[in-house]
């Protein structure tokens, strides 16, 4: 409540006066009424410093109009949230944790492939929500993550990747535009998303299938009375709200709805920088429908203690829901409850609890009602860093925040909340991390998720699936470039248009022999191979365009093909672009053989 006599005469003048709008008195009132008084603590006199006093109300009327309930709901939630916090109440507390119910896709089989047909066979029902709003802080990159290329070679950003799945898919569907993309983006993404697809004609995507919801920045939290954290007399501080927003947007802008209206049945989530998401989501597509799966969650093995988020069934008798369990929860959790020694091995040397890697399927029925349910407010926490065991004060400010793989925490019960299990690096390689935090997570044992691995694992599942083929491809030893491990060969991109799924592989590659250094890029929906042989640092380059049949029948290849250079060898190090320096190395064309197919026809090479 506002007890300073001035500082209440000036907030009245400020209401009384005509320098700011009805609305802005309007959520000037509403700012009192949530005892939000200081805001206003050391404005100038009615009149004065007007831009300034309209900027700062202008970043609150965005929560005002973005936050279901307004600002207001914000505050009450942001207030509740801090004292069940300091009070330490358990979010656990009653629970038995459990192993959840998985579906192993560790094998790249026959049963593999069954998975993924169901999906192949379901691409008209499918949509794609892409989270690309976070700040990129460990990277660094001085541009969006999304403009970044996956590898060096053909230099395709991760948006254009995602963007040819999608063109892939709805070869599948004959219908152009039916795969809906949707695109999360924030004040820090969203004028360089927008110039990307802009400037790139929707990477041949229609801009109708596009869709682009903006999440907000939330105002960050001074007190455990819920004050707004200033940072000067007109300047409220603001943070991301985190990837959780995305549930909360789909049902506040009416995409989840529309998306069921338009015949979609499974709304796949992915990030902005995984490669390799699009090799596993299929068959988890494809799990999803053939197990009825309301929620699923692709995952990875994951060894005890592994700082990865753990997939958990936890029951308490009345509920039984299966979450996400912060590493570091887990084991106190589960010695408190079920098993003293805490998160111990199986066999195979495995928790029982798999790693979440925030790639997520969702039944779109049961999502949007979720949705309706909850008013889109998706289990939000706050994660306080207190000054001292009184819990009285914070270190610095703090703020609500969400995480989009907690969806399932507003799940009633009766849920069919799955996991389907991958190899690691056939589902997940991102490109989070500069080149010196990299090296140090390489030498402390864990995944250094940086370019050059990212790059790396994109060649590797290439190389996967003509092995699958039962092709003979010979890998290369791995070497550290800037103390980060990659693999030079062979390198292999096989694009979405050429294959979606192994199947499409095993149709298209027989009798391919590729030496340890060598490349090969097929590009283009009508390419086969019977017969081809590549030596040394041999490269091979097939780009067709629409109705270009080509096949390749016994031929070998000898050539210079790309070349490695470590960027610490060369001259244009100091120059060279960003997406380079973040790998240490770049590829130069020593003679690659590049064949193009511009023209409808058969071809024979
Ligand atoms: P990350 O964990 O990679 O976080 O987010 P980040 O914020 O992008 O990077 P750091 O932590 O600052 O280094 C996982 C995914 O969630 C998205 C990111 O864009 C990424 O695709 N994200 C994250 C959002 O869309 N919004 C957010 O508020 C946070």
């Amino acid at each position: 409540m506002i007890n300073n006599e001035k500082l209440l005469i000036t907030v009245r003048a400020e209401l009384k006066s005509s320098a700011l709008s009805a609305y802005e008195k309007n959520l000037i009132q509403i700012l009192l009424d949530s005892d939000q008084a200081h805001i206003f603590s050391n404005w100038a006199p009615p009149g004065e410093a007007t831009d300034e006093k309209k900027a700062l109300l202008a970043d609150l009327s965005t929560v005002e109009s973005s936050y279901p309930g307004g600002i207001t709901a914000y505050i009450n939630n942001a207030r509740t949230l801090l004292a069940a916090s300091k009070d330490g109440v358990n979010p656990f507390s009653g629970y038995q944790p459990e192993q959840p119910d998985t579906v192993d896709l560790t094998s790249l089989d026959d049963t593999y492939s069954e998975y993924e047909d169901v999906a192949m066979k379901n691409m008209d029902k499918i949509a794609v929500a892409l989270v690309a709003g976070g700040l990129g802080e460990r990277l660094g990159y001085p541009g969006i993550k999304l403009n970044i290329p996956v590898e060096t070679l053909t230099e395709t950003t991760y948006i254009q990747h995602y963007s040819t799945v999608i063109l892939a898919m709805e070869l599948r569907t004959g219908k152009p535009g039916s795969v809906p993309m949707i695109i999360m983006t924030s004040r820090d993404s969203h004028e360089k998303t927008m110039t990307a697809l802009t400037e790139n004609n929707f990477f041949g995507l229609q801009e109708s299938q596009v869709t682009i919801l903006k999440q907000e920045l939330v105002p960050a939290i001074a007190d455990n009375d819920g004050h707004i954290a200033m940072h000067g007399p007109y300047s409220v501080t603001l943070k991301p709200h985190g990837h959780g927003d995305i549930h909360m947007l789909m049902h506040t802008s009416g995409t989840a709805e529309r998306l069921i209206t338009d015949g979609k049945q499974h709304l796949l989530f992915i990030q902005d920088t995984n490669g390799q998401v699009f090799n596993a989501a299929f068959a988890a597509i494809g799990a999803s429908i053939k197990h009825n799966l309301d929620f699923n969650s692709v995952a990875v093995n994951r060894i005890p203690g592994e700082a990865v988020g753990a997939l958990t069934k936890l029951n308490n008798g009345d509920k039984c829901i299966t979450i996400n369990v912060e590493y570091n929860q887990l084991d106190p959790l589960l010695r408190s409850t079920v098993s003293p020694e805490g998160d111990v091995p199986n066999e195979k040397g495995f928790s029982i609890f798999p790693g979440n890697i925030n790639v997520l399927v969702a039944n779109l029925n049961t999502y949007a009602k979720v949705l309706k349910d909850s008013g889109g407010i998706i289990a939000e926490f706050v994660n306080p860093k207190y000054k001292d065991d009184t819990r009285t004060s914070f270190k610095k400010p703090t703020r609500l925040e969400t995480m989009m793989q907690d969806l399932p925490k507003l799940f009633k019960s009766g849920e069919n909340v799955g996991v389907t299990i991958f190899d690691r690096c056939w589902c997940f390689s991102a490109n989070k991390n500069n080149i010196i935090d990299a090296k140090a997570k390489h030498e402390q044992g864990g995944p250094p998720e940086s370019a050059a691995t990212a790059e790396s694992d994109f060649y590797l599942a290439g190389r996967m699936k003509l092995q699958l083929a039962g092709n003979t491809v010979n890998e290369h030893s791995e070497e550290l470039i800037l103390g980060i491990p990659f693999t030079r060969g062979p390198k292999v991109i096989l694009t979405p248009r050429f294959a979606l799924s192994i199947g499409d592989v095993k149709q298209k590659i027989r009798n391919l022999e590729m030496s340890d250094e060598s490349t090969l890029i097929l590009d283009g929906e009508d390419i086969n191979i019977d017969g081809l042989k590549m030596s040394g640092s041999s490269a091979l380059v097939i780009r067709t365009e629409k109705d270009a049949k080509v096949s390749i029948k016994d031929k070998e290849i000898s050539n210079t093909g790309f070349e490695l250079i470590l960027l610490t060898d060369d001259d244009s190090s100091e120059t060279a672009p960003e997406y380079l320096k973040i790998r240490g190395f770049k590829f130069k064309n020593r003679g690659a053989e590049i064949l193009e197919f511009n023209t409808p026809g058969n071809y024979e090479v």
